[in-house]
């Protein structure tokens, strides 16, 4: 499968990006291509819900910026996970541009499964980012293959992240 990371962390070398790594190792120990995109260091708007992409536009958005070179990487994905840190209890504002954005393809077409790794500090604070990806994925008519979370106590740690790696050498 091609396999698009959607890493919402800006952090180089955090804790995000410590369990994308390794869900990419594992991932990779398959066969499967695996895509990162650190899309927080990429400058993405939010939707400015104008509907250029449902009328005129068809399918594109009116917006140019760095989401038009992470468009072709949605629809050629066959499997894509958000990977976050938790910010106010849900994923980053980056990422969540970023998904907004599908708003112009409606949905990535190909992609049938999903996949969900955040880091926050504090344990219990993964409430309404899962429910959001849950309902996203309902909605998306995609498939979950896996949700890791790591806290403070867990981040970078060899036991979490071979629970990430054990999920990409699981698909
Ligand atoms: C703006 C901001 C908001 C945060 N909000 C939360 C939060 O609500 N709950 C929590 O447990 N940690 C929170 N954190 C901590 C991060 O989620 C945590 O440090 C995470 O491991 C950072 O991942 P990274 O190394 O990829 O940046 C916040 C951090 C920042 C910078």
């Amino acid at each position: 499968m091609k396999i698009l990371v959607l890493n919402g962390s800006p952090t180089k070398n955090g804790n995000t990006l410590a369990l994308v790594n390794a869900f990419k190792e594992g991932a990779e120990s398959k066969g499967h291509e695996v895509t990162v995109l650190n899309v927080a260091h990429k400058k993405v708007n939010g939707c400015m819900a104008c509907e250029y992409c449902h009328g005129a536009g068809n399918g594109k958005c009116v917006q140019k910026d760095d989401m038009q070179e992470i468009y072709p990487y949605l629809t050629d994905a066959d499997m894509i996970t958000f990977a976050s840190p938790i910010y106010y209890f849900t994923m980053s504002a980056q990422l969540e541009a970023v998904i907004h954005r599908f708003y112009a393809i409606n949905q990535p077409q190909k992609a049938k499964y999903t996949a969900l790794l955040l880091s926050s500090y504090s344990p219990g604070v993964y409430t309404a980012a899962v429910a959001q990806y849950k309902d996203m994925i309902g909605y998306m008519g995609m498939t979950d293959k896996g949700i890791v979370t790591a806290d403070n106590s867990t981040n970078k740690t060899p036991a979490k992240l071979e629970e990430a790696k054990k999920l990409g050498a699981s698909l």
